[in-house]
């Protein structure tokens, strides 16, 4: 099989760290079958001043027409709002109809509260659908904004984050310890307030998950958001799967992200129909920019998550195998995680596990 991969390095360190994830599914092993095929493509901050457009139609459609998947670095974005200027990574979910934002979030078994779960966050509606107003009340100025979940959407993100939950477990099969048993799915909501839209979400949730292709195989819980946040922090092993709407996604990803030491270590993936942008979560990084000491693993372990979602958990296996190997060991560690070895030497040691 071939697969062509759209490579947006975007600003900053998003240029050191999205040659390693080409690198690294260069080294794939050849007995996996899988060869890929390169497309450099333009987005961010640099491509915004020279083209005047931060997300040029080009990229897109190359993506759409040419590509089975990407993998993005970071743009930089202005601190003031800068006339024209939008980030191309929203413009991109949009435009590619990439629905839910995924987010393992992983320490070394060994650590003191080993954690290992993944935030699977529905990202087209709920608040952030930016339907917002404000008027003149009796008593003052009053905003409103609306909250819109809907059955379909609500049904979709469920579905995948069951899909997630068994292909975990077909991960650790393939060979990459966990510190789960089996398979588990915990819905998160706040429907004892929002009994209609988050009621809505609760019970889509429910059934999506009731499906043949789950019951029986996927265990399902539910923890309203607040508490959720508790535990999250008190108890993470406890997490396996999450499903979430979109603005409690949103803040319980950026949370779990911070359990586990440094942002150089975290990956995402946007995904749709077919279709996925892997992505490390942190941004551009000018403060360490061109020092070529950027941590490689978010970037690695996104560039695992995109092939997940091309159906390829062997191959992802092997990356993530790979990486928790390096990690484990210690030896060779970026500067954020207390270590002394530039991007390339990590690249190198996990490319020589693989
Ligand atoms: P940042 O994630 O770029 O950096 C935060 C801190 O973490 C910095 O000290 C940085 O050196 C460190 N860091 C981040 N990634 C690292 C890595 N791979 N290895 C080692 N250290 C790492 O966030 P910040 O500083 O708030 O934003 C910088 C720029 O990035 C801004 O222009 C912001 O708009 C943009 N940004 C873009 C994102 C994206 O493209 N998705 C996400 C977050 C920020
Ligand atoms: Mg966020």
């Amino acid at each position: 099989r071939v697969l062509r991969i759209g490579l947006i390095p975007g600003d900053g360190i998003g240029r050191e760290v999205i040659p390693a994830g080409r690198r690294v599914l260069e080294a794939l092993p050849a007995s996996l079958g899988l060869k890929f095929d390169f497309v450099d493509l333009h987005a961010g901050f640099e491509t915004f001043e020279k083209t005047g457009a931060a997300l040029p139609d080009k990229t897109v459609e190359v993506l759409k027409n040419e590509c089975d998947g990407a993998l993005f670095g970071a743009v930089s974005s202005p601190s003031t709002a800068v006339k024209g200027y939008s980030s191309p990574i929203v413009a991109l979910r949009k435009r590619l109809d990439l629905y839910a934002n995924v987010r393992p979030v992983k320490t070394v078994l060994s650590a003191q509260n080993p954690i290992d779960m993944v935030i699977v966050r529905e990202n087209t509606e709920d608040l952030y659908v930016k339907e917002e107003k404000t008027y003149d009340g009796p008593d003052g100025k009053v905003a409103e904004a609306i909250k819109r979940i809907s059955y379909r959407a609500s049904s979709r993100i469920a579905t995948m984050a069951g899909e997630i939950a068994l292909r975990r477990e077909k991960i650790r099969k393939a060979g990459v310890p966990s510190i789960h048993k089996g398979p588990l799915v915990t819905i998160t909501h706040k429907s004892n307030v929002l009994s209609q839209t988050d009621g809505l979400f609760r019970a889509t949730c429910r059934e999506a998950l009731a499906a043949d292709q789950f019951a029986g195989r996927v265990e399902v819980e539910e923890q309203i958001v607040d508490s959720m946040v508790y535990k999250l922090f008190r108890q993470p092993e406890a997490y396996d799967v999450i499903v979430a709407p979109n603005l409690y996604g949103d803040i319980l990803s950026d949370g779990a992200a911070a359990l586990v030491g440094s942002l150089g270590l975290v990956p995402s993936a946007n995904v749709g129909e077919g279709f996925a942008i892997g992505e490390p979560c942190h941004g551009s990084a000018p403060d360490i920019m061109g020092q070529g000491i950027a941590n490689p693993i978010a970037t690695l372990r996104s560039t695992a998550l995109m092939l997940e979602f091309l159906n390829e958990e062997d191959a992802a296996a092997k990356i993530y195998a790979a990486v928790d190997a390096n990690l484990e060991e210690g030896k060779l560690l970026s500067p954020d995680l207390g270590g002394k070895a530039k991007t390339d030497q990590v690249v190198e040691d996990i490319l020589r596990r693989l």
